[in-house]
């Protein structure tokens, strides 16, 4: 069983698209062990896209990040990480899957909807980022 985060960025949360994504998930068989809205801190910020920290986009992304509150899931399943990224589609919402998230609901680049942990090992350092382990949920 993989658990990855997942972040509803603020194009999300401004398009009342919150349950639409969420439901996505649960339909997929997917399911939420962690929930929560809050806004992101440029501390955690520049720790979370610390690897984008030399790009172009990386000071208009932070603003972007911040624009409102953004909702924080944890999401478990089999293989959680990957089929939450293909349920997401690729960063660029023009060449996102039909049907993916990005393509349905994203606007651009940087307002995708969505970010998704990309591998097993980033999971587990963005779940410990955003969540305790008292905050999550670990029945079967
Ligand atoms: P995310 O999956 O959260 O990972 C990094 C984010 O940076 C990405 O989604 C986009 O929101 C943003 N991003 C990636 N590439 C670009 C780009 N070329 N221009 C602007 N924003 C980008």
């Amino acid at each position: 069983m993989q658990t990855s985060l997942v972040i509803l960025k603020p194009d999300c949360i401004e398009k009342n698209l919150i349950g639409k994504v969420l439901d996505r998930f649960s339909e997929a068989g997917l399911k939420i062990v962690g929930l929560k809205m809050t806004r992101l801190s440029d501390e955690v910020l520049d720790e979370h896209y610390a690897h984008h920290s030399d790009k172009p986009f990386f000071a208009d992304l932070k603003k972007f990040m911040q624009r409102t509150p953004v909702v924080i899931a944890a999401i478990s399943g089999e293989n959680a990480v990957e089929d939450i990224r293909k349920i997401a589609g690729a960063t660029n919402p023009t060449e996102a899957e039909a049907e993916t998230l990005r393509a349905k609901y994203g606007t651009d680049v940087q307002e995708n909807v969505l970010h998704a942990s990309d591998a097993p090992e980033t999971a587990e350092a963005e779940l410990k980022r955003f969540f305790t382990d008292e905050e999550l949920f670990t029945a079967e």
